[in-house]
């Protein structure tokens, strides 16, 4: 495969695992089209024409000609300067690796996270909350998303990987997506009785026993494991970041009991406590590397080798061997 092809294969399965369908995914890039098509003349050279045909705004390839190919990656969630440097060091002895992947957005794709939210409209919609209050709560916050990254060093590890020549890419909500789907097929599609029968099943699956074993597995930060669960939702695992606090009280309402979620500020744990919501933290690194090993088995299907790095818990459902990072 070269860089091209790995960058379209994203594009695809995140699509496909898409909350908002194929045919929602069709919608926003229609109503993507709409606003260029718009634009006076003199502000459409300013328009990023990728998000015509990309739907995924930290979803990019950051450096590297497309056409290069690709034998084997570096993997991970977060990738500076340090894990290029570290690339580029394996590489010195003889590694080879062609590509690195990260999951967390740099660059342009960091400096417009904010645009991927709008996603979170159709997820909390599809949970019973009304898409008109859905909107509304979420574009304050989308606004202030934007206006916390905006003072970031984005390119750092972008400029890092051209300076050393090694081909670069993000794949974020893409990953997301893929965990959300998984992890949605198996706790919304039936009744759980407690809390902790949720969290029984968690426990389970292969990345959070490792993550236990690492101090970093799941955690219920309200509610009791006694508790009855409700209708369980995975509503915080896609969607760019952290949405609108305010959507605890519309969700519970809506008849939400318990929310699996990847991770979560003091102030939206309050919010959820406030509403009598369960909030189950499954665990950042961890929740990020089940997308991440989705994909990454479609990779080594393909004949792509991969390296973890960077907190990945990598765990193959292809070939059930567990490789560990951090170990
Ligand atoms: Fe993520
Ligand atoms: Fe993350």
């Amino acid at each position: 495969m070269t860089v091209g092809e790995i960058f379209e294969l994203a594009i695809k399965l995140g699509t496909s695992a898409d909350p908002r369908g194929k045919a929602g995914v069709e919608k926003f890039l229609a109503r993507q089209k709409k606003i260029y098509e718009e634009l006076p003349e003199k502000r459409k050279e300013d328009f990023d024409i990728e998000n015509l045909k990309n739907p995924y705004s930290d979803t990019r390839i950051l450096f590297g000609d497309p056409t290069t190919p690709v034998n084997k990656v570096m993997a991970g969630i977060d990738f500076d300067t340090g894990e290029v440097v570290l690339a580029d060091r394996m590489n010195e002895k003889g590694e080879g690796i062609d590509l690195l992947i990260a999951h967390h957005p740099a660059g342009a794709a960091l400096a417009s996270l904010h645009e991927v939210m709008d996603l979170q409209v159709d997820l909390m919609a599809s949970y019973g909350v009304p898409i008109n209050v859905a909107e509304g709560l979420l574009s304050e916050r989308i606004s202030e998303v934007k206006r916390k990254l905006g003072p970031i060093n984005h390119y750092r590890s972008v400029d890092a990987a051209r300076l050393l020549g090694i081909p670069f890419m993000c794949i974020h909500t893409v990953w997301d997506n893929m965990g959300w789907k998984f992890m949605s097929e198996i706790f919304e599609k039936k009744e759980h009785d407690t809390v902790g029968d949720v969290l029984d099943i968690l426990r389970k699956i292969p990345e959070y026993q490792q993550a236990i074993k690492f101090k970093a597995g799941p955690a219920l930060f309200t509610g009791s494991e006694k508790n009855r669960a409700g209708k369980v939702v995975v509503s915080e695992f896609t969607g760019g970041t952290e949405g609108a606090k305010e959507i605890y009280e519309r969700l519970s309402q809506a008849g939400v009991g318990t929310i699996i979620s990847m991770h979560t500020s003091e102030e939206h744990r309050e919010e959820a406590k406030k509403h009598h919501i369960n909030l189950i933290i499954a665990g950042h690194m961890v929740s990020d590397s089940i997308g991440a090993n989705l994909f990454l088995d479609e990779l080594e299907k393909r004949g792509i080798q991969v390296v973890p790095a960077s907190g990945l818990i990598r765990v193959s459902r292809i070939s059930s061997k567990k490789v560990v990072a951090g170990k």
